[in-house]
């Protein structure tokens, strides 16, 4: 169950992997959190606790401008590694769900669900201005005309019933103590990528693909998977962050 991690920027590293050689796309990309101020925020891990530990950093996608326009490009080349029945998972919070969604509308994807992710313990909203986000959407689309769902893996989420499109699974506020990773400020629990992979993965040697790698999640749903069900599943990584490159070095490549 190999792991390739790749140190870059996704648009330059995603021209380089073959076509149609990625069954599956798992992505949870930043988000255009900051479009009128033209900054995004970026966590500092080296910074102490009394100071903040986000801070400003210009990136220059992250506009209402240019979002839907660098996220078309991640997206057309999705599009050219996934396989023909190959599907993609595309994570986004209010921020960023409909630039998202355009952007894959470009991208030429047909859309084949929202999921929602409802977090029971989701972060308070601490200034009581609105009501606590306990919410995210992920868009499931196919590349082609036909695309692979394991209706089998799907019904062992609801008591043998066909799954339904909300679901509702915890932050990981307990895993992976005292592990570097733990610390990535926008982690995915490994149990919903792990969902996410079962329902859209066929259960044989296949390549699994997260461009935007963070912690890791992706990879160890992907070894899940592969656990699991005792099938080879190479899981492709990529991550513009040295330091989170570093972790998902020690995390899948040091035994
Ligand atoms: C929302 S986080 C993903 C978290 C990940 N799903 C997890 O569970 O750990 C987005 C990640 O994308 C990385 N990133 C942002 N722009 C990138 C780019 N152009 N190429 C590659 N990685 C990028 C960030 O450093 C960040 O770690």
């Amino acid at each position: 169950m190999p792991t390739t991690i790749y140190h870059g920027n996704c648009l330059d590293v995603l021209p380089t992997l073959p076509k149609a050689s990625i069954d599956c796309i798992f992505v949870d990309p930043p988000y255009n959190t900051t479009n009128t101020i033209n900054k995004a925020m970026v966590y500092d891990r080296n910074d102490d606790f009394a100071r903040k530990r986000w801070k400003t950093f210009h990136a220059e996608w992250d506009t209402i401008h240019r979002y839907i326009p660098w996220a078309t490009q991640w997206l057309t080349e999705s599009a050219r590694v996934l396989t023909d029945t190959g599907t993609i998972f595309v994570c986004g919070s209010f921020h960023n769900i409909p630039d998202v969604a355009l952007a894959m509308r470009r991208a030429g994807f047909y859309t084949i669900q929202w999921v929602q992710w409802c977090i029971p313990n989701s972060f308070p909203n601490l200034s009581m201005t609105k009501q606590v986000n306990a919410n995210q959407t992920i868009i499931w689309a196919r590349k082609g005309k036909s695309h692979y769902y394991d209706k089998e893996a799907a019904k062992r989420y609801n008591d043998g019933k066909n799954l339904r499109d909300y679901w509702i699974i915890n932050n990981d506020t307990t895993a992976d103590r005292g592990k570097p990773w733990k610390a990535h400020p926008s982690k995915k629990p490994v149990g919903l990528v792990a969902r996410a992979l079962d329902i859209a993965l066929p259960k044989h040697t296949c390549h699994v693909l997260d461009f935007f790698a963070g912690g890791g999640s992706t990879g160890a749903a992907a070894q899940h998977i592969a656990n699991t069900y005792g099938i080879d599943v190479h899981c492709t990584l990529i991550e513009q962050c040295a330091e989170y490159v570093g972790w998902l070095n020690q995390r899948f490549l040091i035994t």
